[in-house]
């Protein structure tokens, strides 16, 4: 597995990340309804599926037909990667439906199994799922949520191994739920998506609330969604060599050179 960081789809991302995320890695997107974590998500697959990775997306509040129609409203035609079996787009709402683990609760080893043979099947470089809250809740009463919440992260770490991508309601300035809180914790990255009220409506932002090996400022970054181009961060004054091509602190002694 190569250790170049992969592009996030989000230009401006990419210029904060010093390049985009690393394989292999977790990575949460959190924030309230209609923030922009599934656009976020269909931009990152979109792009990697452009570069020859394969994807398994997990959808559990959208039908997958959903899915393709906020791709295709963006511009993104996501259906020909189905016919290529480079995409599959799995619907969880059975298991939390009526007859779904309500009653029964959610096996956290049983999902990530399932999860396993689809991503090993396609031969997934990529897992997404969007969102991961309903299988943090525990089969139980008395189990705790973040125990589920946590075994179900650890397992898709240590059992799939891909780059996962996960997204995770978040209530606006509210307190966080418990399993929001460790899902943060075992992710290497956490991205939060925010709506802010203006004058005259509300503006879309992202915040790099954790990054691990990535110095990265947690500042709000303003958004908009534009047409065929998805999230645009606009970083007018951003200067990313200073910080992507540190000059070198050491020089390397080479006894053949003469000494000055
Ligand atoms: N083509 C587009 N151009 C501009 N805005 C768009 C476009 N497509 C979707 N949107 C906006 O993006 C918002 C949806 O964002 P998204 O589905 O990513 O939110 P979300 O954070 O996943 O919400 P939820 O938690 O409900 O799933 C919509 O409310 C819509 O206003
Ligand atoms: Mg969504």
């Amino acid at each position: 597995m190569s250790n170049e960081p992969i592009s996030t789809g989000i230009a401006g991302l990419d210029i904060l990340l010093h390049g985009g995320f690393s394989r292999g890695r977790s990575y949460l997107f959190a924030g309230e309804a209609g923030s922009g974590k599934t656009i976020a998500c269909l931009q990152f697959v979109a792009a990697r599926l452009k570069a020859g990775d394969k994807a398994v997306y997990v959808t559990v509040d959208e039908r997958p037909s959903e899915i393709f129609e906020a791709a295709a409203a963006i511009g993104w035609n996501l259906q020909p990667y189905i016919q290529d079996k480079q995409l599959i787009v799995l619907d969880a709402s059975p298991y939390f439906g009526a007859r779904g683990g309500g009653e029964k609760g959610i096996d956290p080893q049983k999902i990530v199994a399932d999860l396993g043979n689809y991503v090993r099947r396609l031969g997934a470089a990529l897992l997404i799922i969007d969102p991961v809250t309903p299988f943090s809740l525990p089969p139980d009463a008395s189990s705790p949520a973040q125990d589920q919440a946590r075994s179900l992260i650890q397992l898709v770490q240590t059992q799939i191994g891909v780059t996962n991508l996960l997204t995770a309601q978040r209530a606006p300035g509210g307190a966080e739920p418990t399993t929001i809180a460790i899902e943060e914790h075992l992710a290497s990255g956490v991205l939060i998506f925010k709506l802010t009220e203006t004058a005259d409506g509300y503006e879309r932002s992202v915040t790099i609330k954790k990054m691990r090996g990535v110095a990265v400022a947690p500042k709000k970054y303003p958004f908009t969604l534009e047409q065929d181009r998805g999230i645009v961060i606009d970083l007018p004054d951003h200067a990313p060599t200073a910080l992507s091509n540190p000059a070198p602190m050491f020089e390397c002694f080479d006894p053949s050179k003469p000494s000055n």
